[in-house]
């Protein structure tokens, strides 16, 4: 088959992440026979510099010209780097956003998944690793206080800012279904979560997902508030199957559940919208500190790699090929420096993504 994938380098460690990541998929086009086409998009500091925004129409274009794109990291050092002395709504994480809402991706799935070669580096002690963990966050991403009106306004010399953190039923509702389908293929248990006891949003949230919950008589439903899940996540992260919430808290929540795998260099993640057509990024920022070094870890963009060829192009054989090569490579005992335990060969983010590709 032919497909066309747009590939954001983005910023950062960005560029040599998303090189590693398509050495792969070229592998795994030519082991398999696929015809693959890279549409090179701009996005964020890399946006910046070439066009003066962090988004451009041309950019969503090309976009949306494609079956899917693929995402390095946005964004640079906020105290050194230039960028952050524009104006808010110019800076590298306004390109995100915008291209979050501009493709209408509302679904962000981010799975964090303690990996058995890795379980040293989990940061919780064994009795609460138990027998590992494995779970989804699906978090809401077009909404929410992210992208409602927000202001500073100045009245007697004192400044005030607002943010406003709006759902509509349709927007909860949307997103409820997309974890109920989800989790039907996995463990059957959604955690929604809010702060029902104190927000309206999350009295509405916690209705909507009610209601939808009757769709799905074979789908375990609980609701927490998010700061107890807070506490749950390294309390007890084995108890969670998918867990359900809306944009800002699925944003603090998945950096956490991510570190306890301790691994965020591991972790994949996709953003979705009604089609086929999905956003692959790695959990992880751009770790401007490390850039250009060649000390990068590659696999979260490559595990998203294989995401994006499960569900948006529906090559589940191939997806399973790359799974199954990383996990061969760690058995092998080849780590990048943020996941080194002793006995172990540190390489750099190019050979670790040459290791796996020789393993498809
Ligand atoms: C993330 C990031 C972004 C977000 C930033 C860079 C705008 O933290 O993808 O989690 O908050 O969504
Ligand atoms: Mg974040």
């Amino acid at each position: 088959m032919e497909y066309k994938i747009g590939s954001i380098a983005g910023d950062g460690i960005g560029p040599e992440i998303v090189r590693e990541a398509r050495k792969i998929i070229d592998r795994i086009a030519e082991k398999y026979g696929h015809k693959i086409k890279y549409e090179d998009i701009l996005l964020g500091g890399a946006s910046i510099d070439a066009t003066g925004v962090p988004l451009t129409e041309e950019a969503v274009a090309q976009a949306k010209s494609c079956n899917c794109v693929l995402m390095g990291s946005i964004g640079g050092d906020t105290s050194t780097s230039p960028w952050y002395r524009l104006a808010p709504n110019l800076r590298p994480e306004a390109g995100l956003l915008g291209i979050r809402k501009a493709l209408n991706l509302f679904a962000n799935l981010r799975p964090a998944v303690l990996y058995d070669e890795l379980a040293s580096a989990c940061p919780l002690k064994e009795e609460i690793i138990g027998d590992g963990f494995d779970m989804l966050i699906m978090r809401e991403l077009t909404g929410g206080l992210y992208f409602g009106e927000r202001r500073t306004v100045e009245e007697n010399g004192k400044k005030t800012a607002v943010d406003t953190l709006t759902y509509s039923e349709d927007e909860i509702r949307r997103i409820a279904v997309k974890a109920f389908d989800i989790a039907g293929k996995r463990r059957r248990k959604v955690t929604s979560v809010d702060k029902a006891n104190v927000l309206d949003s999350s009295r509405l949230w916690r209705q909507v997902v009610e209601e939808v919950a009757k769709d799905y008589p074979d789908i375990a439903l609980e609701h927490m508030l998010v700061d107890n899940c807070a506490m749950q996540l390294v309390r007890d992260p084995g108890q969670f199957d998918v867990i359900l919430t809306e944009n800002m808290f699925g944003d603090i929540l998945s950096d956490e559940a991510s570190m306890v795998t301790g691994s965020i260099g591991m972790l994949a993640s996709a953003s979705l919208n009604d089609t086929k057509f999905g956003l692959y990024e790695p959990s992880h920022g751009s770790a401007p500190d490390i850039a250009g070094q060649n000390k990068a870890n590659p696999i979260a963009t490559i595990l998203s790699a294989a995401m994006m060829l499960r569900f948006s192009l529906d090559l589940d054989k191939e997806a399973d090929d790359i799974e199954r090569a990383v996990k061969e490579t760690l058995a092998s005992g080849y780590r990048t420096g943020d996941i080194l335990s002793d006995g172990c060969q540190l390489v750099g983010c190019s050979e670790m993504g040459s290791l796996i590709a020789e393993r498809i």
